[in-house]
């Protein structure tokens, strides 16, 4: 069902426009380590500015409770904004509340506003009432444009669209474009490639893609579970103890479709300098940790990449933080790359390893979104893509 997007607004001249964006990006000592999301959040907010609107934006940083978090406010996301946009931001101490009201309300056409960040409100999570209403006196109309905090049902990404004509931003209308093609119309042969730690947020997914997808390849710490739910001895490798009676059903649904690791780079511990060597998964040393794949599974892999039409790719295939262990993750992002399938890409590691090689302008679509991303794709409807339906209330 389509959603209402930019194209559907009324005239924006002079009109104060409340944007929530997704600006929950990497921060290291203060510093912006990935500015990924910021960039992509631009044509959003140089299309309200050329339309005159007031862009008054808004976002979450992390997980701060509730309470105020000095190394949590959204000042670096202002500064970095302003380098990108050259342009004022006008960056504010809070995000709701009398005084924040009269700032906005200062403000002119083509002018851009900051709010700080509206975890540092109890009512942001709890999807409050009378937070959402708070948010939505700001302005007199609302468009989202988080679509990696769409699965969250809080109150600036669901509950203020209750209270204003609410509308999609130029990202989120691409992101649900590009995802819903792949989603629910795949070319095949259809290669899923699944890695990261966890299986458990996972498994949604999986049951879907072993009904649309032809082959799921997995690596990473989520291919130890499988193999170790299958019997193989993985030692000290990090395993997702809660999952393995899921894997065991999973890997028996999905017969010859859900292909293994079958060689991996293993070390004595999980240090970058530790001792290392390839070994078949069937032979890791005692006590040593699969860190990363081998070398005849990364080739049976992008052997499979190579035949594909479509490509989907979530989750590093090893500790590719750590230079040894990453060139499972290194040659799958160049194998996507190299393909000419359509190839989409999701979760913030994934993404972060593939921006690492400069390669993002390879793939048809890197999504901004981790575990919206997955939720989108597993078939379920995002609270904060909801609002936005056509359908639905247009305030
Ligand atoms: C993300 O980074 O996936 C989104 O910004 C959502 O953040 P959250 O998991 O803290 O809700």
């Amino acid at each position: 069902m389509p959603v209402r997007t930019l194209d559907d607004t009324p005239d924006l001249q002079g009109k104060r426009v409340l944007v929530r964006a997704d600006f929950n990006v990497a921060l290291n000592e203060g510093r912006i380590e990935d500015d990924t999301r910021i960039k992509k959040t631009l044509p959003t907010i140089e299309t309200l500015k050329s339309r005159g609107a007031i862009v008054i934006l808004c976002s979450h940083l992390g997980r701060p409770d509730g309470s105020v978090k000095e190394e949590l406010r959204l000042d670096p996301v202002a500064s970095r904004l302003e380098e990108l946009l050259g342009s004022r931001v006008h960056k504010l101490d809070d995000c709701v509340g009398e005084e924040v009201k009269a700032a906005v309300e200062e403000r002119e056409a083509g002018d851009v506003v900051l709010l700080e960040n509206t975890r540092f409100h109890t009512g942001e999570t709890r999807n409050e009432e009378e937070f959402s209403r708070q948010l939505a006196e700001l302005a007199e109309i609302y468009v989202h444009d988080a679509f990696g905090a769409a699965h969250r049902a809080h109150a600036s990404t669901e509950g203020v669209g209750h209270h204003l004509p609410a509308f999609a931003g130029q990202l989120m209308s691409r992101e649900i474009e590009a995802l819903e093609e792949v989603r629910d119309s795949p070319r095949h042969p259809f290669v899923v490639l699944l890695g990261g730690a966890k299986v458990s947020g996972k498994i949604g997914v999986i049951e879907r893609f072993l009904e649309v997808a032809d082959t799921i390849l997995v690596g990473g710490a989520m291919a130890n579970t499988f193999l170790a739910a299958g019997g193989v001895e993985v030692e000290e490798s990090l395993v997702d103890e809660d999952s393995l009676s899921e894997a065991t059903r999973l890997a028996e649904r999905a017969g010859d479709k859900l292909v293994l690791p079958v060689d991996a780079v293993v070390a004595a511990e999980p240090d970058p300098d530790a001792e290392r060597k390839i070994a078949s998964v069937n032979a890791v040393p005692r006590g040593w940790h699969i860190l990363d794949v081998g070398p005849e599974t990364v080739t049976s892999f992008e052997k499979k990449v190579a035949e594909a039409r479509t490509v989907l790719w979530n989750g590093p295939l090893g500790a590719f933080e750590w230079e040894p262990f990453a060139e499972g993750t290194f040659s799958m992002a160049r194998a996507l790359a190299r393909s000419d399938a359509t190839t989409i890409v999701g979760g913030g590691e994934t993404v972060a390893a593939i921006t690492q090689l400069g390669l993002e302008e390879r793939f048809t679509h890197v999504s901004t979104g981790g575990g919206a991303f997955l939720e989108f794709m597993e078939g379920k409807e995002l609270p904060g893509i909801r609002i936005l339906k056509k359908n639905g209330r247009s305030g």
